[in-house]
């Protein structure tokens, strides 16, 4: 079968075409004739060497897909075959025209869902549901969203009214990126490239606060909106650091204003982000949560795909087809 092999850590080039043997279905494993395979921002980053990497490459990269079971291991329940499913991988594996997975991980396709679609929802919609439940909006909170125009934003942006806040506060890189967060809901952007952001933010809420912040920038801008979240009752929630540094936050800060940091990583977050797939595809098939695909290339595209999203320029998912 193709596969895209990750031949070292570096540059998108590292991303390499080559005819590789077919998985097997291990132990409680199933494996799936892909039809869409997302390429997501976190990928980028093991590729890279930012993110460390368990397994020394060579290895066939990715770790999401959907598309048909074909085949399941010995203990597994046979009338899997044939569904319509996305996976995860339990590793990597997944840029490939066949792919095994925990039969754990598979989260069948509501009717009416493509392929596409569901590569494109499920990373987004999974950590955001969990974002907005562990937020708690109390219904008359304000709340900021970084980078809101794609990825978790995206979905964090079209669920925020649903889920109780208030006021939407988004934050974008650019004039296209946030007009695309201001579509999807926000009901006031911030261009995020202007690194005095959080200024602007002040200058918005005009002595208002913000209960809630998504944080997915983390770094300094963080400490920066400290002063800008609300005293005794606000929240932090740290997702990711886009900038390259965790939210630069110390205990003294956080004590001395009252505020929470919650976070939102780690192995008992991530089973709360698989345990919510399901509802997110529901979702999406129902129309209350839109899926956002930038493009879709041929698997033979995925340096392409990567380098493309290094230079921040997808609107929505990059998703594969085989
Ligand atoms: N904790 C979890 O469970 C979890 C799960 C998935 C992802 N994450 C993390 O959440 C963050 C967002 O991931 P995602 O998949 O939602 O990404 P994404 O939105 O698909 O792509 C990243 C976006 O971040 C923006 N950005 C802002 N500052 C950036 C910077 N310094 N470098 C590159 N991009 C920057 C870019 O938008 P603009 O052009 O608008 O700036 C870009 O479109 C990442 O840090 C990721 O690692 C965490």
């Amino acid at each position: 079968m193709k596969a895209i092999v990750m031949t070292g850590i570096g540059a998108p080039e590292v991303l390499v075409v080559q005819d590789v043997a077919a998985p097997q279905p291990g132990p409680g494993e199933l494996v799936i004739r892909t039809e869409a395979i997302p390429v997501l921002f976190p990928e980028t980053k093991l590729r890279s060497g930012e993110f460390p990497v368990p397994v020394e490459p060579p290895l066939v990269f990715g770790f999401q897909a959907a598309g048909v079971v074909t085949e399941v291991g010995a203990d597994v329940d046979a009338t899997w075959v044939g569904r319509r499913v996305a996976v995860d991988t339990a590793g990597f594996g997944s840029y490939a025209e066949f792919v095994s997975a925990p039969a754990a991980s598979a989260t069948p396709l509501p009717t009416g869902l493509s392929s596409v679609d569901a590569a494109a929802v499920l990373m987004n919609g999974s950590v955001a549901l969990p974002l907005l439940e562990t937020a708690a909006l109390a219904g008359n909170e304000t709340v900021l969203i970084e980078a809101a125009a794609t990825g978790v934003g995206s979905s964090l942006t079209q669920l925020a009214k649903e889920f109780g806040a208030a006021r939407v506060i988004a934050t974008a890189g650019g004039p296209e990126k946030c007009a695309r967060a201001l579509e999807l809901g926000a009901d006031e952007v911030i261009d995020h490239n202007a690194q005095d952001w959080p200024i602007r933010l002040r200058e918005i809420l005009d002595g208002a606060t913000v209960d809630v912040v998504f944080d997915s920038i983390g770094g300094t801008s963080a400490l920066d909106l400290l002063d800008a979240i609300t005293p005794l009752r606000g929240r932090m929630l740290s997702y990711g650091w886009l900038s390259g540094a965790p939210a630069q936050v110390s205990a003294m800060d956080l004590i001395t204003r009252g505020l929470t940091l919650v976070g939102c990583a780690g192995p008992d977050w991530l089973a709360g982000v698989a345990r919510s797939r399901a509802a997110v595809l529901d979702r999406a098939a129902a129309g209350t949560l839109a899926p956002l695909v930038d493009s879709v290339l041929p698997l033979e595209e995925a340096a392409t795909a990567h380098r493309r999203i290094e230079e921040r320029s997808p609107l929505g998912k990059i998703v594969l087809r085989p």
